[in-house]
C-alpha cells in the first residue's frame, strides 16, 4: 500500500497544519510521500512534514522576493514620475503666481503688464480671479486647520507700494547700518547691473569731499532677478554730524546724521513694518512729530514679501526716507526665511543679499548675518542682534557667539546693554503664544547673567510691556520685556490678550494699536521708553517708563505712568 493523498491529507490535518494549507503544496507533498511503501509511517510523515516547512519558507522568500520587485517597479514607474510632476507642477504654479502678482501690482502702479491695453484687462482679470480662487483655497485650508475659537485676524490693510520711475542707473531703495562706530555701510539698488558701487559724500551739499567705492551682489530667486544691490562702506565719520551723499554717481542727494559719540542717545524701535497704509502711518509719525532719534532698531518681519520678490523692491522704496537718513539695524523675522522645498531650498535669500548687517565688524564678530552685535555712544550701549530663526540651543554657534559676545562687555564702561529677538520669550498674547519659549529657555540665563537692561520682541502685532522678569518671576535683576511688533504689517493686528495667562500679572502694559517706542538713554543710569501709538493724530506717549541701568547696582523701582489711565490694561476691556 502507497502513501496516498488521502491518508498524508489526514495526518497532515491531525497535526493541525492543514486549514488554510494551499491545495497545490498538499499535492506536491502527496507526490513526494506517493514513493514510499508500508511500515515507518512516522519517519515518512516526520519527512514530509519537514519538506512541507522547506516548501513554505522558500515560498515565502519568492513572495517576498516578488514583492520588492514589484515595490522597486512601483518607485520607479509610479512615485518618482509623481514627484516630478508634483515639482514641476509646484514650479508652475509659482510660475503661474509669481506672473500674475507681477502684473497686479504693475497695474496697481499704473503701468501695463503686456503692453496692449486689451492684454492687460485679460491678463488683469485673469490675474485678479486666480488670486481670488489662491486666496479661497488658502482661507479654506486656514480655517478648516484652525479650532472655532482661535484668534482670527482683522481684515488686512491695503499694501502701499513704492514705485520707482527713474532711470535704470538711478539709486533707489537707501539705506544705512553702522559698522563699528566711525563708519555707515550705504546699501542701495539699481535696475542697471552696471551702475558704479560708489558713494560719494562730504559735510556740505553738492560738495562731496570724499567717496568710497564698494562691491555689489545679485540674486535670483524663482523667475525673479533682483537689481545690483549695492554695498559701500564709507568713513571714518565724526559723530553726531551730518553727512550728504550720492550713490553710484547718479540721482538724489542723500542726508544721514552719525550718532554721538556719548549718551545721550535715543533709538527708535519698530518691528513688524510691512508695507500699508498702517506701515506709511507708522513712518510719518517716526519722522515726523515724533521728535529727532539716532538709531532704529527692527526686530524682525521687514517687507512681508512673503516669497514674492517685488515686495522687497517696494518696501525698500517705501523705508527708504527715513532709512537713508539714520541707520537702520535689523535681525530677521519669520517672514525673511523665504524658504521653499526643492524650489528655494536656501533660506534668508533675500534679506541676506539686501539687509547686510555689521556681523563681520565690531569687537565679537558672529560671522551670520543672522545675529551680530554693536556698540553706539562710545561703548555706552551695546545692542545685541538675536535671530530667533537661526539655530540658539546651547552649542549652536550662536549660543557660543552669545556667550562669548556677553563675555566682551564691560559694564563698568557699558551703562546700558539691549537684546533684540523676533519671537517675544514673554506673551500674554493670543497670537503666537509659546513660540519663543524654546529660544528662552536655551539664552535667558546668558542674558541675566550679563545684566541685559531691556529685551525687545517683535512677532505678536500688539504692543505689551513687562516688568523685569527672570524665568517667569518678576526680579529686579532681570531684564525689562517688551513686544513692539505693532508697526503695521498687512496681517492686521493681534487684538486678544489672555487675562489669565501665567505672565498676565508681569505683564504692565498691553494694547493692539499699531505705534512704535522710544528709548532715550540720559545718561549712565537713567533712560526713559515710551510708546506712541499711531491712533493719535499727534505722536502722543501712551505709555511711559523709566529705567535704571542694571550696571549701575540695584535698581530703584520703576516709574510707569500711562498717558491715557493710570498704566491699566486697556486691551482687557476690548
Ligand atoms: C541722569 O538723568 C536723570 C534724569 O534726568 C537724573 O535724575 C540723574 O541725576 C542723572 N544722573 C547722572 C549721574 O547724571
Ligand atoms: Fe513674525
Amino acid at each position: 500500500m502507497t502513501c496516498n493523498y488521502a491518508l498524508l491529507s489526514q495526518v497532515v490535518s491531525s497535526s493541525g497544519l492543514s486549514p488554510g494549507w494551499p491545495p497545490m503544496m498538499m499535492a506536491t507533498a502527496a507526490m513526494a510521500a506517493s514513493s514510499c511503501d508500508r511500515g515507518d509511517t512516522r519517519k515518512k510523515l516526520q519527512i514530509t512534514v519537514v519538506f512541507l516547512v522547506r516548501t513554505l519558507l522558500l515560498a515565502c522568500i519568492i513572495a517576498r522576493g516578488v514583492l520588492a520587485l514589484i515595490r522597486v517597479a512601483f518607485r520607479v514607474a509610479v512615485v518618482a514620475p509623481a514627484r516630478s510632476l508634483v515639482a514641476v507642477a509646484g514650479a508652475a504654479f509659482s510660475a503661474v503666481n509669481a506672473r500674475c502678482a507681477w502684473c497686479l501690482e504693475q497695474a496697481a502702479l499704473g503701468r501695463s503688464c503686456t503692453g496692449t491695453v486689451l492684454g492687460d484687462a485679460v491678463v488683469g482679470a485673469m490675474a485678479s480671479s486666480w488670486r481670488l480662487l489662491l486666496q479661497g483655497i488658502t482661507s479654506l485650508v486656514f480655517l478648516c486647520a484652525r479650532g472655532a475659537d482661535e484668534y482670527v485676524r482683522p481684515p488686512p490693510s491695503p499694501l502701499v507700494l513704492t514705485a520707482h520711475g527713474k532711470p535704470a542707473s538711478h539709486p533707489q531703495q537707501v539705506h544705512i547700518s553702522m559698522v563699528g562706530e566711525k563708519n555707515m555701510r550705504i546699501s542701495w539698488v539699481t535696475d542697471d547691473l552696471n551702475a558704479p558701487s560708489v558713494v560719494e559724500y562730504g559735510t556740505s551739499p553738492g560738495k562731496y569731499t570724499a567717496s568710497a567705492t564698494g562691491d555689489h551682489t545679485t540674486y535670483r530667486y524663482f523667475l525673479y532677478k533682483s537689481g545690483a544691490i549695492h554695498h559701500a562702506t564709507i568713513g571714518p565719520l565724526e559723530a553726531s554730524t551730518t553727512y550728504h551723499y550720492r550713490c553710484g554717481k547718479a540721482g538724489d542727494e542723500f542726508t544721514l546724521r552719525t550718532p554721538p559719540a556719548r549718551l545721550p542717545v535715543e533709538f527708535v524701535v519698530v518691528g513688524d513694518l510691512g508695507q500699508t497704509k498702517w506701515t506709511a502711518s507708522t513712518l510719518s509719525h517716526i519722522g515726523g512729530g515724533g521728535g529727532d532719534y539716532d538709531v532704529l532698531l527692527l526686530p524682525g518681519d521687514l517687507s512681508y514679501a512673503d516669497l514674492y520678490q517685488p515686495r522687497w523692491d517696494t518696501y525698500g522704496r517705501l523705508v527708504e526716507p527715513l532709512a537713508s537718513a539714520r541707520p537702520w539695524m535689523v535681525t530677521q523675522g519669520n517672514h525673511e526665511v523665504e524658504k521653499i522645498p526643492l524650489v528655494e531650498p536656501h533660506a534668508f535669500k533675500a534679506y541676506n543679499a539686501r539687509w547686510r548687517m555689521p556681523f563681520d565688524a565690531g569687537a565679537s564678530p558672529s560671522g551670520s548675518n543672522l545675529y551680530y552685535s554693536f556698540d553706539v555712544a562710545g561703548g555706552a550701549v551695546h545692542v545685541v542682534m538675536l535671530g530667533s530663526y537661526a539655530g540658539y540651543a546651547a552649542g549652536s554657534a550662536q549660543h557660543r557667539w552669545l556667550r562669548r559676545d556677553l563675555a566682551g562687555v564691560d559694564r563698568a564702561k557699558t551703562a546700558f546693554l539691549l537684546a533684540l529677538v523676533h519671537a517675544p520669550w514673554y506673551n500674554t498674547n493670543e497670537a503666537h503664544q509659546g513660540e519663543g519659549e524654546r529660544m528662552r529657555r536655551a539664552m535667558e540665563s546668558l542674558l541675566y547673567e550679563a545684566r541685559v537692561d531691556v529685551v525687545f520682541a517683535g512677532h505678536v502685532h500688539a504692543y505689551e510691556r513687562f516688568t523685569r522678569i527672570y524665568d517667569n518671576e518678576a526680579d529686579s535683576r532681570g531684564p525689562m520685556y517688551i513686544t513692539i511688533g505693532d508697526g503695521g504689517n498687512r496681517e492686521g493686528l493681534a487684538l486678544k490678550f489672555i487675562k489669565g495667562h501665567k505672565s498676565a500679572h508681569l505683564s504692565e502694559f498691553r494694547e493692539a494699536s499699531f505705534g512704535h517706542g522710544r528709548l532715550r538713554i540720559l545718561n549712565e543710569t537713567s533712560a526713559v521708553w515710551t510708546w506712541h501709538r499711531n491712533d493719535d493724530q499727534f505722536a502722543t506717549v501712551r505709555d511711559e517708563v523709566w529705567l535704571h541701568s542694571l550696571a549701575a547696582g540695584e535698581p530703584a523701582a520703576t516709574v510707569a505712568s500711562a498717558a491715557g489711565g493710570g498704566g491699566g490694561h486697556p486691551a482687557d476691556e476690548l
